[in-house]
């Protein structure tokens, strides 16, 4: 059994800086090797407090609240809020949606996201770093000088079953004629990487491609009619933050109750891979409504502000998802490995310099807010026919060796004092390849 845990005391201000220096880490962009900081609040991303408007929910008639008009491309969002307001129950919300429909579960189908992670280095990796020549800085480990290997040769084994073997060319013909999409923020965009490097060395030269990167970025399989592609929306609904360079913001404003510009763009995919969550662990968040034209924002915790996301996400996937023809997928949280602490405690470092997975069956660490995992559940629990849960929370909690902690591109400086400390600019959210998200997309392939 896991354990949600709780922090219960207020981290010191040293504690709160280096967690936010860390949480910017998620914020590098990497484009013109530019680089965008995002000059974070000092809230922590392991601030798990839950909350009381986690139960305030969508009235019954929510579709009927999405813009009448389309809003221009043009807003202005530097604008967007002339005033802001803490958020209240809108008259008439009144929670409907969301009942915890638990799901099916058949008993006698396996649970292959139980088990545990066995070295078999005759399997793993996948593929190797350097043949991937679609691989991106922030994740080749080795190429930025990690010593250790170890973490590319485990292998996810459930505890009832195995997974089916991976095969590039199964996937290539299951792909044949169609478009799968990853979409949301850059640990799904780690899992695109995984899969285009898996898939690409499958493909002759030649009959390949990939798009430069921008919002929509396109790897194209010519001689399969397939591409596998990765949209950039951190928080599902339309935001502040959509610029997939240029994301750096005071505050996030979003538009709770419109996903319907990113949609014209995912509409289009035949198998789509959704994720969310990080970005809504950095303090309070603007809620612009359609219906307030005049600019009153209203301000609300995290969890609160992605509950009405993925509310808006989930009636645009049940009013426009036919099972038959588009298989959708989401992609529960990616666990963050800051505080050693929590799996050794007396210890006082994060995932750097960790070589092997965390031996503690049920190991959960703060990175993973429980109320945020219970209302993914709820609201997915309406979806049941249509969405797939990739849960990777637990098997990627173990991975505590699985992060690129120092071993990336930097694209900022770092001060001669960070680099006498490594732990103090250590990745320790996004993952290595390859490594964790190629399982997450071992999975993918079984159940596709
Ligand atoms: C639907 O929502 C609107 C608010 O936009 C409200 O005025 C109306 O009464 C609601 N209708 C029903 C049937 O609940
Ligand atoms: C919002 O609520 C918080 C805490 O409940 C309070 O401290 C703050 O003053 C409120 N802000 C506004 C603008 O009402
Ligand atoms: C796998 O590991 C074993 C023992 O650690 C080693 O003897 C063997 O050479 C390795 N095989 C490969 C393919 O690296
Ligand atoms: C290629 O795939 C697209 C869908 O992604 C389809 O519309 C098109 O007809 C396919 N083309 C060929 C030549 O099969
Ligand atoms: C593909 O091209 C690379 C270099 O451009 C070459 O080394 C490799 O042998 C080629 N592979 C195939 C299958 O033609
Ligand atoms: C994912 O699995 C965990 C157990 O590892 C469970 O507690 C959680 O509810 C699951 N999440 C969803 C969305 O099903």
């Amino acid at each position: 059994m896991q354990r949600w845990r709780q922090k219960k005391t207020p981290f010191p201000l040293f504690a709160l800086l280096f967690c936010a220096f860390i949480v910017a880490s998620i914020f590098y962009t990497e484009s013109n090797r530019e680089i965008q900081i995002q000059v974070e609040s000092q809230a922590s991303v392991t601030d798990v407090t839950s909350h009381a408007l986690f139960t305030a929910s969508l009235p019954t008639n929510f579709s009927n609240h999405f813009p009448k008009r389309l809003y221009s491309d043009k807003l202005d969002w530097s604008k967007a809020c002339s005033s802001s307001r803490n958020y209240s129950i809108h008259d008439g919300w009144i929670s409907s949606k969301g009942k915890p429909d638990l799901e099916s579960g058949s008993p006698t189908r396996c649970d292959v996201f139980s088990g545990r992670w066995i070295i078999d280095n005759a399997s793993h990796p996948l593929y190797n770093e350097g043949d991937c020549p679609y691989m991106s800085d922030q994740l080749a480990c080795r190429k930025h000088g990690r010593p250790d290997s170890m973490y590319q040769k485990w292998r996810w084994q459930p505890h009832d079953c195995n997974l089916k073997r991976w095969n590039a060319i199964e996937m290539l013909e299951k792909l044949r004629g169609k478009r799968l999409m990853f979409v949301g923020d850059s640990l799904d965009r780690g899992q695109w990487i995984s899969m285009v490097c898996l898939l690409q060395s499958a493909i002759g030269n030649g009959s390949k491609s990939m798009s430069p990167n921008a919002r929509l970025t396109i790897f194209r399989a010519e001689e399969y009619n397939a591409s596998v592609e990765f949209y950039w929306a951190p928080l599902l609904v339309e935001s502040n933050s959509d610029d997939p360079v240029n994301h750096r913001m005071a505050d996030r404003i979003i538009r709770p109750d419109s996903v319907l510009k990113h949609a014209s763009e995912w509409e289009k995919a035949d198998i789509l891979i959704f994720n969310t969550y990080l970005w809504w662990r950095q303090g309070n968040i603007k809620l612009l409504w359609s219906s307030d034209e005049d600019g009153v924002c209203e301000e609300l915790d995290g969890l609160g502000a992605m509950k009405f996301a993925m509310e808006a996400w989930a009636d645009w996937v049940d009013s426009n998802v036919n099972p038959l023809e588009k298989k959708v997928f989401f992609v529960t949280m990616s666990p963050t490995h800051l505080w050693s602490r929590e799996w050794q405690p007396g210890s006082d470092g994060n995932c750097f310099d960790e070589k092997t997975p965390i031996n503690m069956d049920g190991y959960w660490g703060s990175g993973s807010d429980g109320p945020t995992m219970r209302m993914v559940e709820s609201v997915l629990g309406r979806l049941e026919s249509k969405v797939s849960i990739l849960n990777i929370t637990q098997l990627s909690e173990y991975r505590k060796d699985g992060h690129p902690s120092i071993y990336r591109k930097f694209w900022e400086t770092l001060s001669p004092q960070q680099l006498s400390n490594p732990v103090s600019y250590s990745d320790c959210i996004h993952w290595c390849l390859p490594g964790v998200p190629d399982v997450w997309n071992e999975l993918l392939f079984h159940f596709l």
